[in-house]
């Protein structure tokens, strides 16, 4: 997607070609910096502090660090060292571990001389393949915006509501559930997007708002509290979010809010969908329950950065001193929850069947 008119994705390699480049998420929205990343250390800091993070990507950068590391020692030994460390950054998001495995299965049986060309050409198709997966997710979810917009007087907007940031920055390119919105406001299909501000790391405000506003889609910041009330006074077409996994029984686990919001949307008939690529589904969960949640510093909690009329971004303290704060980073939306999954290969119910009907090799898996 584009930035001051130029086509960025979210990492690249760099001109060396070995290291790579991403683009640093914590400066945003405030500054556009990237960083480079010259190590499998480097990697995994990336994905732990958050200069990266939304499924997808974690996946490709993880990947990528896998290459650095086989660079230094490609033996069965400091592979499996070096997947184990990477996965361990985030435990929620099954995108990670999914990549890693990709990248195993494309070097293991290889002597250990052709490892590293092998890794980085796999790691290079990871990235194209999510960008081209997004891409196809937007074509099938703008479908689901189309039939909203004919419902509509003619220039009426399809209000949109999202959570957290399940955008381009997320992945590699497109996004999730921004796909679809961008593919019908490049379509001139009016759209509206309601962005939840994402709470404590402020995902939406900092960065879904980031990315609408660079592309010049209409969008409102509101804080995480307002969707039920938006939902109620009919403010609400369609609410479409992205997800760090999926179960077998269709149980999505996001950003934490998104239990709430699919709440609301259930009792006020708001269609509620799930953008998401088959990386993100985890055929061993038999459901939700068992998704590892991750627990994150209580200081996210405590504190906000933000931006001061000299330009200078710092950091307050926003909470009674002394208190304890609690910071799970995820939570579990019931399938039943769920109006359905938007997918590459199309559109389907939130459940095993409707999963299958998707992915049909999965069958005999
Ligand atoms: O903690 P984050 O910012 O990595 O969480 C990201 C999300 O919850 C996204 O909505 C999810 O990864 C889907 S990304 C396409």
């Amino acid at each position: 997607m584009k930035i001051g008119g130029r086509h960025y994705r979210t990492i690249w390699l760099s001109d060396d070609g070995w290291s790579v480049e991403v683009i640093d998420q914590t400066k945003l929205p405030h500054r556009f910096e990237t960083v480079a990343l010259k190590s499998c250390e480097d990697a995994a800091r990336a994905i732990l502090t958050m200069q990266v993070r939304g499924a997808p990507l974690i996946g490709v950068t993880a990947a990528y660090g896998l290459c650095m590391a086989l660079r230094e020692d490609a033996s069965d030994e400091a592979m499996d060292r070096a997947i184990e460390y990477l996965a361990k950054q985030r435990p929620t998001a099954i995108n990670l571990r999914w990549a890693l495995e990709e990248m195993r299965k494309a070097i293991r049986n290889l002597p250990r001389e052709l490892r590293v060309e092998a890794a980085y050409k796999r790691a290079a198709e990871l990235a194209d393949e999510d960008a081209e997966t997004c891409r196809l997710i937007g074509v099938h979810g703008l479908s689901l915006i189309k039939e909203i917009a004919a419902r509509k007087k003619p220039g009426e907007p399809v209000n949109v509501l999202t959570h957290c940031n399940a955008g381009w920055l997320a992945c590699v390119d497109w996004g999730t559930a921004t796909s679809p919105i961008y593919q019908a406001h490049d379509a001139g299909i009016p759209v509206h997007v309601w962005v939840d501000e994402t709470r404590p790391r402020n995902q939406g405000a900092s960065l879904t708002a980031f990315e609408l506003g660079s592309h010049g889609v209409p969008h409102t910041i509101v804080v995480d509290n307002a969707g039920g009330h938006l939902m109620q006074s009919g403010k609400v077409d369609i609410c479409i979010v992205g997800t760090d996994r999926v179960t077998a029984n269709g149980d999505v686990a996001n950003k934490i809010g998104t239990y709430l919001k699919a709440l609301a949307a259930k009792d006020n008939n708001v269609p509620f969908y799930v953008a998401l690529p088959y990386s993100t589904i985890d055929w061993t969960l038999e459901d939700g329950r068992s998704i590892p949640i991750e627990e994150r510093s209580a200081d996210e909690v405590l504190k906000m950065p933000g931006r001061l009329p000299d330009g200078s971004v710092v950091t307050v303290e926003i909470a009674a001193p002394g208190s304890p704060a609690g910071n799970p980073a995820f939570d579990v939306t019931p399938a039943r929850l769920v109006t359905g999954f938007i997918t590459e290969r199309g559109i389907a119910p939130a459940t095993r069947e409707g999963l299958l009907s998707l992915y049909p090799e999965r069958k005999d898996a």
